[in-house]
Protein backbone atom coordinates (compact mmCIF):
# COMPACT_ATOMS: atom_id res chain seq x y z
CA UNK A 1 0.00 0.00 0.00
CA UNK A 2 2.98 2.47 0.67
CA UNK A 3 4.39 1.50 -2.41
CA UNK A 4 1.14 2.57 -4.18
CA UNK A 5 3.03 5.75 -5.45
CA UNK A 6 -0.29 7.19 -6.68
CA UNK A 7 -1.95 6.80 -3.74
CA UNK A 8 0.49 8.04 -1.21
CA UNK A 9 1.78 11.16 -3.58
CA UNK A 10 -1.99 11.91 -3.76
CA UNK A 11 -2.12 12.41 -0.19
CA UNK A 12 1.52 14.14 0.13
CA UNK A 13 0.36 16.64 -2.26
CA UNK A 14 -3.12 17.09 -0.68
CA UNK A 15 -1.35 17.87 2.95
CA UNK A 16 1.81 20.18 1.56
CA UNK A 17 -0.04 22.21 -0.29
CA UNK A 18 -2.57 23.04 2.20
CA UNK A 19 0.12 23.73 4.71
CA UNK A 20 -2.12 27.06 6.15
CA UNK A 21 -4.56 23.98 7.32
CA UNK A 22 -1.82 22.59 9.16
CA UNK A 23 0.35 24.96 10.49
CA UNK A 24 0.61 25.01 14.09
CA UNK A 25 -2.40 22.65 14.44
CA UNK A 26 -3.32 19.77 16.66
CA UNK A 27 -4.30 17.08 14.28
CA UNK A 28 -5.42 13.17 14.60
CA UNK A 29 -4.64 10.50 12.06
CA UNK A 30 -6.98 7.89 11.79
CA UNK A 31 -5.54 4.04 11.02
CA UNK A 32 -2.30 5.49 10.81
CA UNK A 33 -1.05 2.42 9.72
CA UNK A 34 2.84 3.54 8.75
CA UNK A 35 2.42 6.81 10.24
CA UNK A 36 3.13 8.07 6.75
CA UNK A 37 0.49 10.53 6.53
CA UNK A 38 0.81 11.45 10.15
CA UNK A 39 4.69 12.71 9.14
CA UNK A 40 3.15 14.53 6.03
CA UNK A 41 0.88 16.52 8.77
CA UNK A 42 4.27 17.48 10.63
CA UNK A 43 6.16 18.31 7.39
CA UNK A 44 3.14 20.84 6.77
CA UNK A 45 3.95 22.34 10.15
CA UNK A 46 1.36 20.15 12.30
CA UNK A 47 2.52 21.55 16.24
CA UNK A 48 1.01 17.90 17.16
CA UNK A 49 -0.53 14.37 15.70
CA UNK A 50 -2.22 11.95 17.33
CA UNK A 51 -1.59 8.86 15.67
CA UNK A 52 -4.38 5.99 16.09
CA UNK A 53 -3.61 2.59 15.06
CA UNK A 54 -6.07 -0.23 16.20
CA UNK A 55 -3.66 -3.29 15.06
CA UNK A 56 -0.25 -4.47 15.94
CA UNK A 57 1.22 -2.29 13.10
CA UNK A 58 1.20 0.70 15.65
CA UNK A 59 4.12 -0.63 17.38
CA UNK A 60 5.43 -0.37 13.80
CA UNK A 61 4.37 2.82 13.13
CA UNK A 62 5.83 3.76 16.60
CA UNK A 63 9.35 2.34 15.73
CA UNK A 64 9.45 4.16 12.33
CA UNK A 65 8.77 7.58 13.57
CA UNK A 66 10.72 7.46 16.32
CA UNK A 67 13.88 6.55 14.21
CA UNK A 68 13.29 9.29 12.27
CA UNK A 69 12.83 11.59 15.05
CA UNK A 70 9.40 12.25 14.72
CA UNK A 71 8.25 10.99 18.57
CA UNK A 72 7.98 14.45 20.02
CA UNK A 73 5.36 15.71 17.59
CA UNK A 74 3.74 12.31 16.71
CA UNK A 75 1.79 10.01 19.60
CA UNK A 76 1.37 6.68 18.39
CA UNK A 77 -1.90 5.38 19.89
CA UNK A 78 -2.57 1.71 20.12
CA UNK A 79 -6.27 1.73 20.07
CA UNK A 80 -9.46 1.68 18.27
CA UNK A 81 -10.44 5.20 17.70
CA UNK A 82 -13.85 5.01 19.19
CA UNK A 83 -11.89 3.65 22.27
CA UNK A 84 -9.60 6.91 22.48
CA UNK A 85 -9.61 9.26 25.39
CA UNK A 86 -7.46 11.94 24.85
CA UNK A 87 -5.29 13.70 27.63
CA UNK A 88 -7.56 16.16 29.16
CA UNK A 89 -10.50 15.82 26.59
CA UNK A 90 -8.34 17.32 23.79
CA UNK A 91 -9.84 18.64 20.73
CA UNK A 92 -8.02 18.25 17.42
CA UNK A 93 -8.86 20.96 14.52
CA UNK A 94 -8.02 18.63 11.94
CA UNK A 95 -8.92 14.54 11.02
CA UNK A 96 -6.65 12.71 8.59
CA UNK A 97 -7.45 9.26 7.79
CA UNK A 98 -7.37 6.97 4.69
CA UNK A 99 -10.70 5.05 5.17
CA UNK A 100 -10.98 4.22 1.72
CA UNK A 101 -11.67 0.27 0.56
CA UNK A 102 -12.46 -1.20 -2.98
CA UNK A 103 -15.56 0.61 -4.29
CA UNK A 104 -14.99 3.41 -1.38
CA UNK A 105 -17.07 1.04 1.05
CA UNK A 106 -15.95 -2.59 1.45
CA UNK A 107 -14.41 -2.52 5.17
CA UNK A 108 -16.47 -0.35 6.81
CA UNK A 109 -13.72 2.47 7.94
CA UNK A 110 -15.41 5.28 6.75
CA UNK A 111 -17.65 4.80 9.59
CA UNK A 112 -15.08 4.95 12.31
CA UNK A 113 -13.27 8.06 10.19
CA UNK A 114 -16.64 9.82 10.94
CA UNK A 115 -17.23 8.70 14.67
CA UNK A 116 -13.95 10.35 15.24
CA UNK A 117 -15.27 13.67 13.95
CA UNK A 118 -18.23 13.03 16.24
CA UNK A 119 -15.69 12.28 19.31
CA UNK A 120 -12.84 14.49 18.96
CA UNK A 121 -13.22 17.35 16.29
CA UNK A 122 -13.37 21.28 17.09
CA UNK A 123 -16.52 22.83 15.65
CA UNK A 124 -14.99 24.29 12.05
CA UNK A 125 -12.58 21.36 12.52
CA UNK A 126 -11.48 19.82 8.91
CA UNK A 127 -11.17 16.52 7.70
CA UNK A 128 -8.93 15.24 5.23
CA UNK A 129 -10.73 13.89 2.80
CA UNK A 130 -13.71 15.72 2.96
CA UNK A 131 -16.22 13.92 0.42
CA UNK A 132 -15.84 10.39 -0.99
CA UNK A 133 -17.65 9.58 -4.23
CA UNK A 134 -18.94 5.91 -5.66
CA UNK A 135 -19.33 6.58 -9.67
CA UNK A 136 -20.96 3.91 -11.98
CA UNK A 137 -21.14 3.11 -15.33
CA UNK A 138 -22.64 -0.02 -17.46
CA UNK A 139 -19.75 -1.74 -19.04
CA UNK A 140 -19.42 -4.63 -21.65
CA UNK A 141 -17.11 -7.45 -21.19
CA UNK A 142 -15.44 -6.33 -24.48
CA UNK A 143 -13.12 -3.51 -24.91
CA UNK A 144 -13.46 -1.39 -28.24
CA UNK A 145 -10.19 -2.79 -29.34
CA UNK A 146 -11.51 -5.89 -29.01
CA UNK A 147 -13.94 -4.86 -31.34
CA UNK A 148 -11.65 -3.16 -33.35
CA UNK A 149 -9.39 -6.25 -34.08
CA UNK A 150 -12.80 -7.97 -35.17
CA UNK A 151 -13.82 -4.89 -37.41
CA UNK A 152 -10.73 -5.17 -39.33
CA UNK A 153 -11.29 -8.47 -40.29
CA UNK A 154 -14.49 -9.20 -40.68
CA UNK A 155 -17.60 -7.90 -41.84
CA UNK A 156 -19.99 -10.47 -40.91
CA UNK A 157 -20.15 -10.37 -37.28
CA UNK A 158 -19.36 -6.89 -36.98
CA UNK A 159 -22.23 -5.59 -38.62
CA UNK A 160 -23.57 -5.69 -34.54
CA UNK A 161 -21.62 -2.66 -34.57
CA UNK A 162 -23.57 0.63 -33.72
CA UNK A 163 -22.51 2.09 -37.08
CA UNK A 164 -24.45 -0.42 -39.02
CA UNK A 165 -27.30 -1.13 -36.83
CA UNK A 166 -30.81 0.24 -36.47
CA UNK A 167 -31.74 1.78 -33.08
CA UNK A 168 -34.94 0.14 -32.85
CA UNK A 169 -35.09 -2.48 -30.21
CA UNK A 170 -33.43 -5.37 -28.62
CA UNK A 171 -34.87 -7.64 -31.40
CA UNK A 172 -33.26 -5.35 -33.69
CA UNK A 173 -29.95 -6.53 -31.99
CA UNK A 174 -30.79 -10.35 -31.86
CA UNK A 175 -31.73 -10.21 -35.92
CA UNK A 176 -28.21 -9.83 -36.91
CA UNK A 177 -27.55 -13.27 -35.79
CA UNK A 178 -31.22 -14.87 -36.54
CA UNK A 179 -32.95 -16.71 -35.18
CA UNK A 180 -32.80 -15.84 -31.93
CA UNK A 181 -35.86 -13.99 -30.57
CA UNK A 182 -36.10 -11.19 -28.35
CA UNK A 183 -37.35 -12.80 -25.35
CA UNK A 184 -34.24 -15.10 -25.37
CA UNK A 185 -32.03 -12.00 -24.50
CA UNK A 186 -32.15 -12.82 -20.96
CA UNK A 187 -31.48 -16.18 -21.14
CA UNK A 188 -27.64 -16.71 -20.36
CA UNK A 189 -27.26 -19.84 -22.78
CA UNK A 190 -28.41 -17.70 -25.83
CA UNK A 191 -26.04 -15.07 -25.25
CA UNK A 192 -22.95 -17.26 -24.45
CA UNK A 193 -23.83 -18.62 -28.17
CA UNK A 194 -24.26 -15.31 -29.37
CA UNK A 195 -20.93 -14.33 -27.98
CA UNK A 196 -19.29 -17.30 -29.17
CA UNK A 197 -20.42 -16.16 -32.98
CA UNK A 198 -19.30 -12.89 -32.05
CA UNK A 199 -15.79 -14.43 -31.79
CA UNK A 200 -15.76 -15.59 -35.59
CA UNK A 201 -13.28 -17.95 -36.99
CA UNK A 202 -11.69 -15.30 -38.31
CA UNK A 203 -10.82 -13.81 -34.89
CA UNK A 204 -10.50 -17.31 -33.19
CA UNK A 205 -7.90 -17.43 -30.40
CA UNK A 206 -8.65 -13.64 -29.11
CA UNK A 207 -9.46 -13.93 -25.54
CA UNK A 208 -11.25 -10.97 -25.10
CA UNK A 209 -14.92 -11.35 -25.71
CA UNK A 210 -16.66 -11.78 -22.78
CA UNK A 211 -13.89 -13.57 -21.56
CA UNK A 212 -14.49 -12.43 -17.67
CA UNK A 213 -18.33 -13.21 -17.58
CA UNK A 214 -17.66 -16.70 -19.49
CA UNK A 215 -15.07 -17.76 -17.15
CA UNK A 216 -17.88 -16.88 -14.44
CA UNK A 217 -20.27 -19.01 -16.74
CA UNK A 218 -17.51 -22.07 -17.37
CA UNK A 219 -16.79 -22.19 -13.41
CA UNK A 220 -20.93 -22.78 -12.93
CA UNK A 221 -21.12 -25.73 -16.50
CA UNK A 222 -19.29 -28.16 -13.93
CA UNK A 223 -22.53 -28.33 -12.13
CA UNK A 224 -24.97 -29.10 -14.90
CA UNK A 225 -23.15 -32.44 -14.63
CA UNK A 226 -26.41 -35.35 -14.45
CA UNK A 227 -23.83 -38.27 -14.08
CA UNK A 228 -21.20 -37.67 -11.74
CA UNK A 229 -20.16 -40.76 -10.72
CA UNK A 230 -23.52 -41.80 -11.01
CA UNK A 231 -25.16 -38.87 -9.39
CA UNK A 232 -27.40 -35.76 -11.11
CA UNK A 233 -26.29 -33.00 -9.00
CA UNK A 234 -27.77 -30.30 -11.85
CA UNK A 235 -30.46 -29.17 -9.23
CA UNK A 236 -27.63 -27.32 -8.18
CA UNK A 237 -26.64 -25.29 -10.80
CA UNK A 238 -28.53 -22.20 -10.03
CA UNK A 239 -27.17 -21.78 -6.45
CA UNK A 240 -23.25 -22.38 -7.72
CA UNK A 241 -24.11 -19.47 -10.49
CA UNK A 242 -25.76 -17.26 -7.84
CA UNK A 243 -22.53 -17.95 -6.01
CA UNK A 244 -20.21 -17.53 -8.74
CA UNK A 245 -22.34 -14.08 -9.60
CA UNK A 246 -22.12 -12.95 -6.41
CA UNK A 247 -18.55 -12.18 -6.28
CA UNK A 248 -17.10 -8.96 -7.12
CA UNK A 249 -14.99 -8.52 -9.50
CA UNK A 250 -11.93 -6.09 -8.78
CA UNK A 251 -9.30 -5.08 -11.04
CA UNK A 252 -8.61 -2.60 -14.03
CA UNK A 253 -11.26 -2.04 -16.17
CA UNK A 254 -10.32 -0.45 -19.85
CA UNK A 255 -12.35 2.96 -20.64
CA UNK A 256 -13.55 1.64 -23.59
CA UNK A 257 -16.03 -1.32 -21.75
CA UNK A 258 -17.80 1.18 -20.58
CA UNK A 259 -21.14 2.06 -22.22
CA UNK A 260 -22.24 5.46 -21.19
CA UNK A 261 -20.69 8.74 -21.63
CA UNK A 262 -21.55 9.90 -17.98
CA UNK A 263 -21.86 8.47 -14.63
CA UNK A 264 -24.05 8.10 -11.85
CA UNK A 265 -22.72 9.09 -8.41
CA UNK A 266 -23.11 9.34 -4.76
CA UNK A 267 -21.36 11.64 -2.71
CA UNK A 268 -20.30 10.76 0.83
CA UNK A 269 -19.61 14.24 3.08
CA UNK A 270 -16.88 13.42 5.94
CA UNK A 271 -17.50 16.48 6.91
CA UNK A 272 -21.68 16.21 7.38
CA UNK A 273 -22.61 12.63 7.03
CA UNK A 274 -23.84 10.66 10.41
CA UNK A 275 -22.64 6.73 10.67
CA UNK A 276 -25.33 5.53 10.65
CA UNK A 277 -26.48 7.06 6.98
CA UNK A 278 -23.82 4.45 5.72
CA UNK A 279 -25.86 1.52 6.76
CA UNK A 280 -28.02 1.78 4.22
CA UNK A 281 -27.07 3.10 0.45
CA UNK A 282 -28.81 3.60 -3.04
CA UNK A 283 -27.10 4.34 -6.02
CA UNK A 284 -30.42 5.41 -8.38
CA UNK A 285 -29.06 5.62 -11.99
CA UNK A 286 -30.27 5.98 -16.07
CA UNK A 287 -27.33 5.70 -18.30
CA UNK A 288 -27.59 6.76 -21.88
CA UNK A 289 -26.19 3.39 -23.49
CA UNK A 290 -23.58 5.11 -25.98
CA UNK A 291 -23.37 2.01 -28.54
CA UNK A 292 -24.75 -1.71 -29.15
CA UNK A 293 -23.35 -3.95 -27.32
CA UNK A 294 -24.23 -6.62 -24.31
CA UNK A 295 -24.34 -4.81 -21.15
CA UNK A 296 -22.60 -7.55 -18.53
CA UNK A 297 -23.02 -5.37 -15.80
CA UNK A 298 -22.16 -2.39 -13.51
CA UNK A 299 -18.94 -0.65 -13.01
CA UNK A 300 -17.83 0.92 -10.04
CA UNK A 301 -15.13 3.28 -8.67
CA UNK A 302 -14.61 5.89 -6.58
CA UNK A 303 -12.70 9.38 -6.40
CA UNK A 304 -11.92 11.24 -2.46
CA UNK A 305 -11.92 14.86 -2.42
CA UNK A 306 -9.39 17.09 -0.41
CA UNK A 307 -10.98 20.25 -0.01
CA UNK A 308 -7.89 22.48 1.39
CA UNK A 309 -8.18 26.04 2.38
CA UNK A 310 -5.48 26.50 -0.52
CA UNK A 311 -6.13 23.91 -3.46
CA UNK A 312 -8.53 21.31 -3.59
CA UNK A 313 -6.79 17.66 -4.42
CA UNK A 314 -8.69 14.45 -6.40
CA UNK A 315 -7.58 11.32 -5.51
CA UNK A 316 -9.16 9.25 -8.61
CA UNK A 317 -9.29 5.65 -8.81
CA UNK A 318 -11.27 6.02 -12.42
CA UNK A 319 -10.90 3.38 -15.63
CA UNK A 320 -8.90 6.53 -17.47
CA UNK A 321 -6.98 7.16 -14.12
CA UNK A 322 -3.14 5.84 -13.17
CA UNK A 323 -3.84 2.58 -11.58
CA UNK A 324 -4.17 2.40 -7.92
CA UNK A 325 -4.32 -0.36 -4.97
CA UNK A 326 -7.98 -0.22 -5.14
CA UNK A 327 -8.23 -0.93 -8.93
CA UNK A 328 -12.02 -0.38 -10.08
CA UNK A 329 -14.70 -3.44 -9.28
CA UNK A 330 -17.08 -4.99 -11.58
CA UNK A 331 -20.51 -6.35 -10.62
CA UNK A 332 -21.90 -9.36 -13.21
CA UNK A 333 -24.84 -9.87 -14.29
CA UNK A 334 -25.90 -13.52 -14.44
CA UNK A 335 -28.08 -12.19 -17.12
CA UNK A 336 -26.55 -9.59 -19.20
CA UNK A 337 -28.98 -7.78 -21.61
CA UNK A 338 -28.41 -6.66 -25.02
CA UNK A 339 -28.86 -2.68 -25.68
CA UNK A 340 -29.11 -0.86 -28.70
CA UNK A 341 -27.19 2.70 -29.04
CA UNK A 342 -29.17 5.40 -27.22
CA UNK A 343 -31.15 2.80 -25.40
CA UNK A 344 -31.93 3.81 -22.05
CA UNK A 345 -30.40 1.95 -18.86
CA UNK A 346 -32.05 2.37 -15.70
CA UNK A 347 -31.99 0.61 -12.06
CA UNK A 348 -29.76 0.77 -8.69
CA UNK A 349 -27.19 -0.16 -6.52
CA UNK A 350 -28.63 -1.21 -2.99
CA UNK A 351 -25.58 -1.11 -0.47
CA UNK A 352 -26.40 -3.19 2.94
CA UNK A 353 -24.04 -2.63 5.50
CA UNK A 354 -23.27 -6.29 6.99
CA UNK A 355 -21.33 -8.13 10.01
CA UNK A 356 -18.07 -8.94 8.06
CA UNK A 357 -16.85 -5.28 7.78
CA UNK A 358 -18.56 -5.32 4.20
CA UNK A 359 -21.87 -4.85 2.50
CA UNK A 360 -24.07 -6.58 0.68
CA UNK A 361 -24.92 -5.63 -2.75
CA UNK A 362 -28.43 -5.91 -5.16
CA UNK A 363 -28.16 -4.68 -8.47
CA UNK A 364 -31.09 -4.13 -10.94
CA UNK A 365 -30.63 -3.08 -14.30
CA UNK A 366 -33.57 -3.26 -16.86
CA UNK A 367 -33.88 -1.28 -20.18
CA UNK A 368 -36.02 1.96 -20.13
CA UNK A 369 -38.15 3.97 -22.43
CA UNK A 370 -40.51 2.42 -24.86
CA UNK A 371 -38.07 -0.61 -26.32
CA UNK A 372 -37.65 -1.69 -23.23
CA UNK A 373 -39.74 -5.01 -23.62
CA UNK A 374 -39.61 -8.34 -24.86
CA UNK A 375 -41.85 -9.17 -27.78
CA UNK A 376 -44.08 -10.73 -25.44
CA UNK A 377 -44.32 -8.06 -23.76
CA UNK A 378 -42.28 -8.21 -20.50
CA UNK A 379 -39.74 -5.81 -18.89
CA UNK A 380 -35.87 -6.63 -20.14
CA UNK A 381 -34.29 -6.84 -16.49
CA UNK A 382 -31.92 -7.99 -14.41
CA UNK A 383 -30.72 -8.83 -10.66
CA UNK A 384 -28.18 -9.78 -8.65
CA UNK A 385 -26.75 -10.19 -5.57
CA UNK A 386 -23.42 -9.92 -4.41
CA UNK A 387 -21.43 -10.35 -1.69
CA UNK A 388 -18.73 -7.23 -1.16
CA UNK A 389 -16.28 -9.04 1.02
CA UNK A 390 -16.37 -11.86 -1.77
CA UNK A 391 -14.27 -10.54 -3.76
CA UNK A 392 -12.12 -12.08 -6.61
CA UNK A 393 -9.04 -10.17 -8.30
CA UNK A 394 -9.11 -9.82 -11.43
CA UNK A 395 -5.44 -8.20 -13.22
CA UNK A 396 -5.90 -9.54 -16.83
CA UNK A 397 -5.73 -5.64 -18.31
CA UNK A 398 -3.73 -2.85 -17.20
CA UNK A 399 -4.80 0.75 -16.20
CA UNK A 400 -5.45 3.01 -18.74
CA UNK A 401 -2.96 5.14 -17.99
CA UNK A 402 -0.22 2.52 -18.37
CA UNK A 403 -1.09 1.10 -21.38
C1 LIG B 1 -5.73 1.62 4.81
S1 LIG B 1 -4.84 1.41 6.26
C2 LIG B 1 -4.09 2.98 6.46
C3 LIG B 1 -2.68 3.01 6.03
C4 LIG B 1 -1.96 4.27 6.38
N1 LIG B 1 -2.66 5.47 5.99
C5 LIG B 1 -0.57 4.25 5.72
O1 LIG B 1 -0.35 5.00 4.80
O2 LIG B 1 0.27 3.43 6.14
C6 LIG B 1 -6.08 1.49 7.49
C7 LIG B 1 -5.54 1.27 8.88
O3 LIG B 1 -6.56 1.65 9.77
C8 LIG B 1 -6.56 0.74 10.85
N2 LIG B 1 -7.92 0.81 11.42
C9 LIG B 1 -9.05 0.34 10.90
N3 LIG B 1 -10.10 0.63 11.67
C10 LIG B 1 -9.61 1.32 12.73
C11 LIG B 1 -10.22 1.90 13.88
N4 LIG B 1 -11.52 1.82 14.09
N5 LIG B 1 -9.42 2.52 14.75
C12 LIG B 1 -8.08 2.60 14.54
N6 LIG B 1 -7.45 2.05 13.49
C13 LIG B 1 -8.21 1.43 12.58
C14 LIG B 1 -6.17 -0.58 10.24
O4 LIG B 1 -5.60 -1.45 11.20
C15 LIG B 1 -5.18 -0.16 9.18
O5 LIG B 1 -3.87 -0.20 9.65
Amino acid sequence: MMQDTVRTGAYQAAILSNASDFEGKVVMDVGTGSGILAYFAVKAGARKVYAIEASNVADRAARLLAANGLSDRITVIKSKVEEVVLPEGEKVDLIISEPMGFMLIHERMLESYIIARQMFLKPGGRMFPTTGTIFAAPFTDASESAHQFHRDRCERCCAVSAARLPIRSVARVSAVNPPIPASDWRNRAVVGSWTAKFGCPISRGVPVIAALWQEQINKVAFWYNTDFYGLDISCLADAAASDHFAQPVVGYVEPSCLLSEGTATRVIDFEKDEPESLHSIDLPFEFAVSRTAICHGLAVWFDVSFDGSTVKHVLSTSPSSPGTHWYQCRLLLKDPIAVNAKQRVVGNLHMAANTRYSYNLTLTMKLGGSEAATTDGSAIESTVHVNLQDQMYHYLSTPAATT
